[in-house]
This record gives structure tokens, sequence and C-alpha cells, in this order.
């Protein structure tokens, strides 16, 4: 906040107290002074003093105002005396869930992949680990959206083994796909798409498909093998199944050719325990 909007606030508030305070002296009287002259129809207004109750309950509620901002933050800048903040709070609060929850994630976590995976209770907290860290971009089921990977089918970019998930859930992984439109130019990487949906199975043409294999061979073998299965060493996917990240079509496949794809899953070493890590990779798997 800055200097002028801090004052405007302290101001404000103390100001409009004052001027309520004043604004309650200035008009307070003891005695009634018969009726305001007011009369209507024979109905006349009191002007009697203002209830006792009424009164006291107003200058308790501002003392009360005035302890509170003296205590929590809330005139400008100044944090109040009880040094409160929401995150403080916050980090109590989790401290204490982790603390509650500790013995339950140490226990899970030392149990080996096979009986972990058979442990009812240990999957159920596994599929809520993977509700809150994952489903935003894995989706609720597992099943992934475009761009964003299954994790119940058999396809995996970067292996499907313990060690493999469990590196991705802690390093996180990059995918490099570079663009490859000026390598191949405009009709080369029609015929590499052509060849891409002859290796998945799909229609294609067959003269282009013959033109791209050539080239996929110099240029793309490196990482998705002679037989197009892929390599998880790099994360390059299969191209020979109808499993597609970002989708199989003729259009799908020239426009990843051209503009590249950098699929980002991001690390989770700093998020979650490695207790976490170990009961999400055996639930990744049981899926
Ligand atoms: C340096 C390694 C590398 C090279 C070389 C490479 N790719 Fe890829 N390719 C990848 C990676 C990694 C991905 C996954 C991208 C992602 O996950 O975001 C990918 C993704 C793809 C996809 C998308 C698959 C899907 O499921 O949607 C196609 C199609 C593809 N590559 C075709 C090719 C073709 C054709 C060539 C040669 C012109 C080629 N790639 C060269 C690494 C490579
Ligand atoms: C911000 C979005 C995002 C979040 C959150 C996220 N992921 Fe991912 N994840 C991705 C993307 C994108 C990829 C694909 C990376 C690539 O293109 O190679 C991926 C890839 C993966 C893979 C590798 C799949 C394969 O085929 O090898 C696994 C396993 C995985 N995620 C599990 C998880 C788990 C478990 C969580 C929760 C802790 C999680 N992800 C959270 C975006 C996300």
């Amino acid at each position: 906040m800055s200097m002028g909007w801090h004052w405007f606030v302290v101001l404000g508030l103390l100001l409009s107290l004052a001027a309520m305070f004043w604004l309650l002296f200035a008009n307070r009287q003891r005695t009634s002074k018969g009726t305001t002259g007011h009369e209507w129809d024979g109905i006349e207004e009191l002007d009697n003093p203002l209830p006792m109750w009424w009164v006291g309950m107003f200058v308790v509620s501002m003392i009360f105002t005035l302890g509170y901002v003296a205590y929590y933050p809330g005139l400008g800048d100044f944090s109040g005396a009880g040094s409160w903040s929401s995150q403080a709070q916050h980090d109590a609060e989790a401290a204490r869930h982790e603390a509650r929850f500790a013995p339950l994630y140490a226990e899970l976590g030392s149990m080996d992949e096979e009986a972990l995976a058979q442990d009812k209770r240990g999957m159920q907290v596994g599929r809520r680990l993977y509700l809150n860290h994952c489903s935003t971009c894995h989706g609720v089921n597992a099943g992934g959206a475009f761009g964003f990977p299954n994790l119940t089918d058999d396809e995996w970019q970067w292996g499907d083994s313990y060690e493999d998930i469990r590196y991705t859930l802690v390093n996180g992984r990059v995918a490099q796909m570079v663009p490859w439109g000026a390598a191949l130019g405009e009709k080369g990487v029609v015929n590499v798409a052509h060849y891409v949906l002859q290796m998945s199975g799909q229609e294609h043409d067959a003269e282009r498909a013959a033109a791209g294999a050539e080239q996929y061979n110099t240029l793309c073998v490196a990482c998705h093998g002679m037989d197009g299965k892929g390599n998880k060493l790099f994360g390059a996917p299969d191209l020979t199944n109808d499993i597609w990240l970002y989708g199989g079509s003729l259009e799908q496949i020239m426009f990843t050719l051209n503009n590249g794809r950098q699929g980002n899953m991001p690390a989770q070493s700093d998020i979650l325990s490695d207790d976490k890590i170990h009961i999400l990779t055996t639930y990744i798997r049981s899926l």
C-alpha cells in the first residue's frame, strides 16, 4: 500500500469515529423537551433523550472498534499489536493438519508398493492426493485432455515403471518436440504427416507417405524410433497407435510438425513430501 492510501484509511477511520462520537454527545439531552412541534392529524412527535442502553451500546461498539484495529491489521499499513496475519493463521492450521496426518503418511510411505496398492485406505489417500494436486490438469478420472496425458491407458511417454513415474513426479518433465516446418518445407510437412498417418494405421496418401518416410528416417528416428514406437528417454510418444496427446488428424499432426509441442509436467518435489510421492506413484500405477 502506498503512504497516501495508508493515511487515507487511517484518517478516514479515526475521523469518522471522532465525528460519530461528537455527533452523539453534541446532541445529548437528559430530559424530555416535550414535543418537537411536529404534528400531523393530532399525532405529535415526542422529543425524548436517547435511551441509555442504546447510547451505552454505541459507545461500547466504538471502543470495540478502536481495540479491534489496535490488535488486528486494519488501520492502513499498521499490522496491529497482535501481529495476526491470515498467512500465519493458515500456516499454523496447515502445520496442525500436517502433524495430525504425519503418522498416517509415514505409515503408508513405509509400505512397499505391492502392499500399498492392496491397502484400501492407502489407495483412498492416493485418490484424494490425486484430486487435490493433479486432477486440474489430468482430469478427475485421470483420463487426460488435449495436451494432458491420459494416466489410465497403456501409453507412457516417460515410462511406466515405478522409478520412471516417481522421477516424473519429483522432477517434472519438459517435452521438446521442436518445430520442423523450416527443416521439412511445406511439402515435406504434408508428406511426413501422411507417413505418421500410415504408421498409426489411418487413411493416408501412399505416395506422400513414401516420400515422408525418407525424411522421417533422417529427422525423426532419433527420438521416435525406426518403428515409430517412441523413446521414453526423450518423452517421444508412440506414433503407431491411436493414442494422441495433440490429436491424430492430418491437421493436428501438421500443426504439431509446423509449430512443435512442449508439454510441461511441473515438478512436485517442493509441494509433496517423499511419502506422498510414494503414495501417488503407487496410486497412478494402480489405475
Ligand atoms: C528431439 C526429439 C524429437 C524429434 C527429433 C522429433 N520429435 Fe516428435 N515429439 C517429441 C516429443 C518429446 C514429443 C511429445 C511432445 C509433448 O509431449 O508435448 C513429440 C510429439 C510428436 C507428435 C505428437 C504426438 C501426439 O501424441 O500428439 C508427433 C505427431 C510427432 N512428434 C512427430 C514427429 C515427427 C514427424 C518428427 C520428425 C520430423 C519428430 N516428431 C521429431 C520428440 C521429438
Ligand atoms: C499444470 C498441469 C499439470 C499438473 C498439475 C500435473 N500434471 Fe502431470 N503432466 C502434465 C503435462 C502437460 C504432462 C505431459 C508432459 C509431456 O508432454 O511430456 C504430464 C505428464 C505426466 C505424467 C507422464 C505421463 C507419461 O505418459 O509418461 C505423469 C505420470 C503425470 N503427469 C502425473 C501427474 C501427477 C500424479 C500429478 C499430481 C501430483 C500431475 N501429473 C500434475 C501436466 C500436469
